[in-house]
């Protein structure tokens, strides 16, 4: 970690024994990097080591898993670097997010990375392939994490908030709840309770509820990303035709429902749903089928594996 704090120590009198030392912090931001902080909620996509210890299918941290990263197989779900190493980079941080079971102390300040290899919107999806973190304890674990911030801005509301509301906050979610959940009906009854618009309508209410209590603790300026083109994965390829040659389009119609529900739900937040707050729809369904009609001339289509 290369992160410069300047820490400040106090001398604080008070009457609570053996308590006279109060810590005094100011992020200072390095110089290039544009936000002071980036926290990122979500799936495998993003994930970078948060189910390493935990008993789960939907583990990453073995070869050939991170053959193209430095640091070689650290639990994230790809060759070389996720969706938010780059963007991290991109944004001038000097290294990238850590995984919140790893992230201690001060180094919250800067952001903290609670996505979880098969989490849904929905508690019960993804527990298919085992342990995970769901979406409603990601919003917890940060909750904690404010806690801890809280402290270091000596309980000073105010400062915190004004310190979190700079932040840049990434949400994708939602793959798993169609993968790992409505499209595996032998494990799961949601397709027998829910057609496909009540099962999008539903998993947006849910999904908006836990983007408010974001809203709620501080963010301010979040990334919220469209389900990708998870119809044309190998893994739902070889579930439904036995062969590569087709994409399923059953999932994609269904996941393209959630997406343009999805794109309303931001409008309707910018549009003072959620005063003062900007939130951003990124459209991975159009760039995932970017890539898969035109993996070749990105190199390589890695990413197509991907099953949680
Ligand atoms: C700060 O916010 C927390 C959580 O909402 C609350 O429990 C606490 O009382 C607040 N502190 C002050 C000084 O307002
Ligand atoms: C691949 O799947 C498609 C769609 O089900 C089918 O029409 C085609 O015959 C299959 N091809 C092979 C080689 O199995
Ligand atoms: C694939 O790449 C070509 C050339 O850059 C582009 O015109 C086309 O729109 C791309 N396909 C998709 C599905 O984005």
């Amino acid at each position: 970690m290369t992160l410069t704090f300047t820490v400040t120590w106090i001398f604080w009198l008070c009457q609570i024994r053996g308590r006279c030392l109060s810590q005094v912090v100011q992020p200072r931001v390095p110089p290039g990097q544009q936000v002071p902080c980036f926290y990122i909620f979500g799936d495998s996509l993003v994930d970078n080591g948060n189910n390493n210890g935990i008993l789960t299918l939907a583990r990453a941290n073995y070869r050939p898993y991170g053959i193209d990263f430095p640091g070689g197989a650290t639990g994230r779900f790809t060759n070389g670097r996720t969706y938010v190493d780059a963007l991290a980079q991109l944004l001038g941080f000097p290294t990238y997010i850590a995984p919140y079971s790893r992230a201690r102390g001060l180094e919250l300040l800067r952001g903290a990375n609670y996505a979880s290899g098969a989490a849904g919107i929905r508690e019960e999806t993804g527990s298919n392939l085992g342990a995970h973190t769901s979406l409603n304890e990601q919003v917890a674990n940060f909750g904690n994490t404010v806690q801890q911030l809280r402290r270091f801005f000596r309980g000073d509301n105010e400062s915190l908030n004004s310190y979190l509301n700079k932040c840049l906050f990434f949400s994708g979610m939602g793959s798993n709840d169609y993968l790992n959940n409505y499209f595996m009906s032998d494990f799961y009854s949601t397709s027998s309770d829910y057609t496909v618009k009540a099962f999008a309508s539903v998993l947006l209410q849910d999904y908006s509820r836990k983007l408010s209590q974001l809203y709620s603790l501080g963010a301010r300026k979040v990334m919220v990303t469209a389900v990708g083109q998870i119809g044309c994965i190998p893994y739902q390829l070889a579930r439904f035709h036995g062969n590569s040659s087709r994409c399923n389009e059953k999932i994609n119609n269904a996941i393209s429902l959630f997406n343009s529900g999805l794109k309303t739900m931001v409008q309707n937040f910018n549009g003072g749903q959620l005063p003062g707050a900007k939130f951003v729809y990124l459209d991975f369904y159009q760039s995932s089928q970017d890539l898969s009609s035109n993996g070749t001339s990105y190199g390589n289509s890695l990413w197509l594996r991907h099953a949680f």
